[in-house]
């Protein structure tokens, strides 16, 4: 393939190019060292080797960031909107280009296996630039019905600087959902990346700064409390938008109430996948094993972590459910015939443990550990976790109500409809739910009872570009991936009246 010419770095090895992203922060347009020039080291999960040393912005280089973000949005507002969004498409037509060097360094450091995850994920992430790069005219106001002599209206301004915090289980896809809706509004983003994954980030917007004007988006990398939060902090930004856990995310919530910050939260989940006994086995069998996103390693937010399975089927459901998990692969993840690569951290990786132990400690609970860890000694300590499949744990279990973000759900039996209803309501969290039924009666009841933001009945598809993604309860405050999320997310509406009278 021939890469654009533009594109500095484009012949070199997924190593070789996180050499060239060492230390670095891209700030107007530029790499650049951070001023501190303090570095952190970045691993690969799968060897737990150190791939790179990613640059830590302290407040001096946050504000250098968001002060190139605000310089450049001065004139970036004043563009057309159309011209914007046309911009915002080039970059994902761009990006394609890269797609594979790019999902290749996001499983250097995120551990996710290439062909499940990140060959996946690129797709969305580059769909996602061009989903918002059309949206541009749709950036409309309304006129009132005030009187004959006077016009009365309102337009869509953007907000100013975005700052956008990301995690790192998606960490392309969340940089598009925040990036992409906020540019073709108006505004210039500063995105701080997730310490576990840095460079995929910062190469994705180097690319896409070949195509945009300097300062209009620039990406900082470095812990939470120094780095993530003199961005919340910083006064020049009008906007913060975050992915992550709930307990960072109130941290988030509660910096910028200081300064009256909007801010969009995308937060945990304990999602509830309901199986009746009406269902194709086989078929959701297939949707169980993709809802918990075990390819994954179960590190989404939507993962169908409680599986409530219908009596009269359970038995049944577990064993082609444990079938098919042995079938799958563990092991290296940038081999293409893995399946199932590492989590992200030794952290993850205890925490995950950690919940395996207490369910097992259970009485009347039983482990269920599928698939076989690798053998392959260069993987020796890679942070590989077997999927679990737990029953005999209640939904009031801790199990059954923490977020794990691993590879482990609990297989619960229910007889009453109603019962599982609430059951399934019965959490801190409301992010997604799924319904599995062909008896239509009970799959209008569930859409309209489930507490969550996202019913699907079915299937359980991830975030698609155009659908409304966003929880309710523990699990966040407003929407991505949508329309309606990138105007009431990044824009805000101006009344304005001519009196001619
Ligand atoms: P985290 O929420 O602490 O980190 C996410 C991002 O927030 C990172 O970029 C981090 O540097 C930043 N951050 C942390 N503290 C901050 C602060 N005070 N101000 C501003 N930014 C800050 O998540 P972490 O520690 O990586 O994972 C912990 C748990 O969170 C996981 O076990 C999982 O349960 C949940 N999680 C949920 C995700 C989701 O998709 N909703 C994604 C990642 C984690
Ligand atoms: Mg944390």
């Amino acid at each position: 393939m021939s890469f654009s010419p533009s594109v500095p770095g484009s012949s070199l090895t997924p190593l070789a190019l996180l050499k060239r992203l060492e230390n670095k922060l891209l700030i107007n347009g530029k790499l650049v060292s951070p001023k501190s020039n303090k570095t952190f080291p970045v691993h690969n999960p799968a060897t737990m080797e150190v791939i790179g040393q990613a640059a830590e912005a302290h407040a001096e280089d946050v504000n250098d960031a968001v002060e190139a973000a605000r310089t450049s949005q001065k004139k970036w507002r004043h563009m057309d909107a159309a011209k914007r969004g046309h911009l915002v498409s080039q970059c994902g037509d761009l990006l394609e280009e890269y797609a594979d060097e790019l999902a290749r360094l996001m499983t250097l450091e995120t551990g996710k296996a290439l062909r499940t995850e990140s060959q996946v994920e690129t797709k969305v992430f580059t769909n996602t630039f061009r989903f918002y790069g059309g949206l541009g005219l749709e950036l409309k106001g309304e006129t009132i019905p005030f009187s004959d002599s006077m016009l009365a209206l309102t337009i869509r301004e953007p907000l100013g600087v975005v700052g956008a915090i990301i995690a790192w289980n998606v960490p392309l896809l969340l940089m598009s959902l925040k990036i992409a809706p906020a540019l073709v509004a108006g505004n210039t983003v500063v995105v701080k990346s997730a310490e576990e994954a840095p460079f995929v980030v910062l190469r994705a917007a180097e690319i896409m700064n070949t195509i945009l004007p300097p300062g209009v988006l620039n990406v900082i990398s470095g812990d939470g409390p120094t780095t993530g939060e003199a961005l919340v902090r910083h006064p020049y930004v009008a906007k913060v938008t975050f992915t992550g856990s709930v307990e960072t995310g109130k941290t988030i919530y509660k910096n910028s109430s200081e300064k009256l910050t909007p801010v969009t939260l995308e937060l945990g989940g304990k999602s509830p996948m309901i199986v009746c006994e009406d269902v194709d086995l086989e078929k959701v069998v297939e949707g169980a094993l993709s809802s918990m996103r075990f390819t994954r390693q179960g590190q989404s937010c939507t993962a169908a972590s409680r599986i409530f399975v219908h009596e009269s089927i359970f038995d049944d459901f577990l064993a082609r459910l444990k079938e098919k998990l042995n079938a799958l692969k563990i092991g290296d993840p940038m081999n293409l015939e893995t399946d199932i690569g590492a989590v992200i951290s030794p952290t993850q990786h205890e925490k995950i443990l950690k919940y395996i132990e207490m369910g097992k400690n259970t009485q009347g609970a039983t482990a269920h550990e599928c698939s076989e860890l690798p053998t392959d000694p260069k993987l020796s300590k890679g942070l590989f976790v077997q999927p679990v499949l737990f029953t005999g744990l209640s939904n009031s279990h801790q199990v059954c109500q923490e977020e794990i973000f691993g590879p482990v759900t609990a297989l619960i039996p229910w007889k009453d409809f109603d019962d599982v209803i609430n059951q399934a309501n019965d959490s801190p969290y409301g992010l997604a739910a799924t319904l599995w039924t062909n008896n239509l009666n009970r799959a209008l009841r569930g859409v309209h009872q489930l507490e969550a933001g996202f019913v699907q009945v079915n299937q359980n598809i991830v975030v698609q570009p155009g659908l409304s993604y966003g929880g309710v309860k523990s699990s966040g405050i407003g929407k991505e991936a949508s329309l309606e999320a990138m105007l009431e997310h990044f824009t805000h509406k101006k009344t304005i009246i001519f009196n001619m009278e």
